[in-house]
């Protein structure tokens, strides 16, 4: 809470999902028409209906901290702040951010009310597109080695390959990161059966919509950019043929019972 006298702020971390607006949840939706300040990347903001009297903080994408030590300040001098997300705010993304300024930040932000409103992430769109390839375990990796070192992504890599894990990895590759992906399909061939089905999901829920479903030995991990989000199987992982339309990707909730 604010201390006695100062207006009472609030901050809502706002997932706003991957794509249309009919996967905002209703949650989200009333957040958004309370808030007097939204804090976001700017791609975000822009997908956020304008509204009088909202007063936009748009940002670039690499400074999550300040945007959140920003939001924070608002929250602080009483105004009802919106941080938005794209997807789940949980899930590589904002409210990780929020957290992180308010571990590191002044004793009287842990008084701030703060909420985290979840969203559709971009592994579970992708997955409904395809069928059910999250069915079974599964575990989710950033690629993207801006937080932390390749080395560890590798290892997660291949724990995750030990353990047959379905994995989903998120931020695959983008203009400042190309090589990533091409050396986590060469980690992953080298661990997993080349018959493993593989789907590149790209910007899923938009107009510009592109799955591709293959297999790991005859994937192209060029076709991964910054909006797609690629799901490798596990050895459990298998697809079911449709007459006249794609196949179902499906692993199944059992293990090592059979078909
Ligand atoms: C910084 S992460 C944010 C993830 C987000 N919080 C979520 O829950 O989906 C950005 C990555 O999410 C994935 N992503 C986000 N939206 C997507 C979409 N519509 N289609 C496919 N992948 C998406 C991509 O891998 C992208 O590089």
């Amino acid at each position: 809470m604010s201390d006695a006298g100062s207006p009472a702020g609030k901050l809502y971390v706002i997932g706003l999902g991957p794509g249309p607006a009919s996967w905002l949840t209703p949650e989200a939706s009333e957040a958004l028409a309370a808030v007097t300040d939204l804090v976001g990347y700017f791609s975000y903001v822009e997908r956020v209906a304008p509204r009088e009297g909202v007063t936009i903080h748009g940002s670039d994408n690499r400074v999550e901290i300040d945007r959140a030590r920003h939001a924070l300040e608002l929250a602080e001098a009483g105004r009802v702040v919106g941080v938005v997300s794209g997807g789940d705010p949980g899930v590589f993304a904002m409210a990780a951010a929020v957290l992180e300024a308010l571990e590191s930040g002044p004793e009287a932000w842990r008084g701030i009310d703060i909420e985290i409103l979840p969203g559709v992430s971009a592994m579970q769109a992708a997955a409904a597109r395809i069928g059910a390839p999250l069915g079974g375990d599964f575990c989710a990796v950033s690629l993207s080695d801006n937080l932390k070192p390749w080395s560890i992504i590798a290892r997660r890599l291949e724990a995750a390959s030990v353990g047959d894990f379905v994995v989903a990895l998120y931020n695959p590759a983008s203009r400042a990161r190309p090589r990533q992906i091409h050396d986590a399909f060469a980690l992953l061939r080298k661990l997993r059966p080349h018959s493993t089905p593989v789907a590149f999901a790209r910007a899923v829920g938009r107009p510009d919509e592109r799955i591709v479903l293959t297999t790991l030995g005859e994937a192209d991990p060029g076709l991964a950019d910054m909006s797609t989000l690629v799901i490798v199987g596990a050895t459990t992982t298998r697809l079911i043929a449709r007459p006249g339309r794609n196949p179902f990707v499906l692993t199944p909730r059992s293990y090592g019972a059979g078909r």
